[in-house]
C-alpha cells in the first residue's frame, strides 16, 4: 500500500519546547502532514509563505504539502533546491534569498522546511537572517531530522572548509513530524537516523535503551507505533535538553556523544564513506571502549552498546589505516576544544553520561588499537 493511502495508527501526540515567550509546539504523528496548514493556523494567520524543499522530497510530498496549506488559507510559494550535503550551501541560501525578495514575501510570512536536516538547517538559516528574521516551520522527513535537527534551533550552512561553519540559534515556531513519511526514506537513512535514537538512549533514557534491545527487529520493519514513540521520546528529552541549556553553555554538549570522533572519521573519509549517522556509531562504540578503558563504566555496558548498534548491522569499527596523527588532528580541530583538551562525553551506565577532558593522542592511540576488543 503507498505510504499515503496508510490509516493512521495512533492519535498525534503533541510536545512543548519550553523557552518561554518563544516557545513551540511539536506535532508527531502519522499522516499529520495532512494536518499541517490547520496546526499553522493555530499559530500564525493565514498568508503568503514558502515551502522550501527538493526535488526527491518535493516529488513524494509537495502536493499533500500545499493542499494542506491551502485549505487552510495560506498561499504557499515553493523553492527547490538541488538534492545532497552539498547544496547546505551559501548559493542554496542566495537562491532562496532571490526567490523570497523576487516574491515580495513579507516579515510576518512563514518559511516551511519541508525535508531532512540539510533542508532543515538551510530553511533556519534562511528564515533567521531574511529581513532579520521571518518565523519558519520544521517538517522533518527523516527519521535524523524528526528526533534531532528539526528540535532546538541549530541552523546553518557548510561552507568549503568544514561543516556548519555559518549559522544561529533560531527557533522554529511549530515543528510538524509525520511518522509515515520514514516509510519512504532508504533503509541506509533509516539505520543512520536510529543512530541517534539509540544515542539518546545510552546518555539519559535506560528505557529507552532497553525498549530498543527488545524491539529493534521490530523498529527496522519499520511499525509506525514502534517509530511514532520513539520520535517522541527523542523529541521530549531534546526538548528538555534545549530548555535546560538552549545556546550550549554546557549541558547540551552531552548530545555531542559518538560525535568527537564521528565527526574525525567523516572528516577522514571525505564525507563519502559514512553516511553522518554511520560515522557517530563509529565514534559511539569508540566512546563506549573510552569509558570502558578508564573504568568509567563496565565491560557489560559497553558490551551491550556495542551489540545494539550491530544488530542495526552497521560496522561499527574504525576504519583501517586511519593514522593516530590524523585521528589527533580531526578531533583536536573540533568546536568542543578547550586548551589542547577535548570534551569528550563519557557513558557511566546506560541512561548516564558525563563529560571528561581527554588529549586528542590519547583519542587517536586508543582509536587505531582496533575497536572491536569486546567479544
Ligand atoms: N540542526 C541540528 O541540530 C542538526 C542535528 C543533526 C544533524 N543536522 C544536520 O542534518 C543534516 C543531515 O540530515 P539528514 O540525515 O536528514 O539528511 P538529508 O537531509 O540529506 O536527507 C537524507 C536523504 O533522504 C532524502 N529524503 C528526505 N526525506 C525523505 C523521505 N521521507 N523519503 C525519501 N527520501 C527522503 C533526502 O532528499 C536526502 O537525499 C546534516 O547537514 C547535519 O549537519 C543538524
Ligand atoms: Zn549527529
Amino acid at each position: 500500500m503507498p505510504a499515503e493511502q496508510l490509516p493512521p495508527t495512533e492519535a498525534p501526540e503533541v510536545l512543548t519546547v519550553e523557552l518561554g515567550d518563544r516557545s513551540y509546539p511539536i506535532v508527531i504523528g502519522s499522516g499529520v502532514l495532512d494536518e499541517l496548514g490547520q496546526r499553522l493556523k493555530q499559530v500564525l494567520s493565514p498568508r503568503g509563505c514558502a515551502v522550501v524543499t527538493n526535488p526527491t522530497v518535493a516529488k513524494i510530498y509537495l502536493a499533500r504539502t500545499l493542499r494542506s496549506l491551502r485549505e487552510a488559507g495560506f498561499a504557499p510559494l515553493t523553492i527547490e533546491v538541488p538534492d545532497g550535503e552539498e547544496h547546505k550551501s551559501l548559493a542554496s541560501l542566495k537562491l532562496i534569498y532571490d526567490r523570497l525578495a523576487t516574491a515580495k514575501i513579507e516579515r510576518s510570512s512563514p518559511l516551511i522546511a519541508l525535508g531532512g536536516g540539510v533542508i532543515g538547517d538551510l530553511t533556519g538559516f534562511a528564515a533567521a537572517t531574511y529581513l532579520r528574521g521571518v518565523p519558519y516551520v520544521q517538517v522533518p522527513t527523516t527519521l535524523l531530522a524528526q528526533v534531532d535537527s528539526s528540535v532546538g534551533g541549530k541552523t546553518g550552512v557548510d561552507l568549503p572548509a568544514g561543516k556548519n561553519l555559518v549559522g544561529a540559534f533560531y527557533q522554529p515556531r511549530l515543528v510538524v513530524a509525520d511518522i509515515g513519511t520514514i516509510l519512504t526514506l532508504p533503509r541506509r537513512e533509516v539505520v543512520a537516523g536510529l543512530v541517534e535514537v539509540i544515542k539518546y538512549g545510552v546518555i539519559l533514557d535506560a528505557e529507552l535503551f532497553l525498549l530498543l534491545e527488545n524491539e529493534i527487529e521490530r523498529i527496522l520493519d519499520l511499525d509506525l507505533s514502534r517509530l511514532q514513540e520513539l520520535v517522541r521520546r527523542c523529541c521530549a528529552i531534546k526538548a528538555d535538553v534545549v530548555r535546560r541549556d538552549e545556546r550550549e553553555a554546557d549541558f547540551r554538549s552531552i548530545l555531542n556523544f559518538g560525535h568527537t570522533l564521528g565527526h574525525a572519521v567523516e572528516t577522514l573519509t571525505g564525507y563519502k564513506r559514512y553516511l553522518h549517522g554511520e560515522a557517530v556509531a563509529v565514534g559511539m562504540a569508540f566512546a563506549a571502549k573510552l569509558s570502558r578503558v578508564r573504568n568509567l563504566c563496565s565491560v557489560d555496558t559497553e558490551r551491550r552498546i556495542v551489540g545494539l548498534l550491530q544488530r542495526t548491522g552497521l560496522d561499527v569499527a574504525v576504519p583501517a589505516g586511519l593514522e593516530v596523527a590524523d585521528i589527533a588532528a580531526a578531533v583536536g580541530g573540533d568546536k568542543k576544544v578547550e586548551n589542547g583538551r577535548v570534551k569528550f562525553v563519557c557513558v557511566e551506565e546506560i541512561g548516564r553520561a558525563r563529560f571528561e577532558m581527554v588529549t586528542s593522542q590519547e583519542i587517536g592511540r586508543l582509536a587505531v588499537q582496533g575497536s572491536a576488543e569486546v567479544e
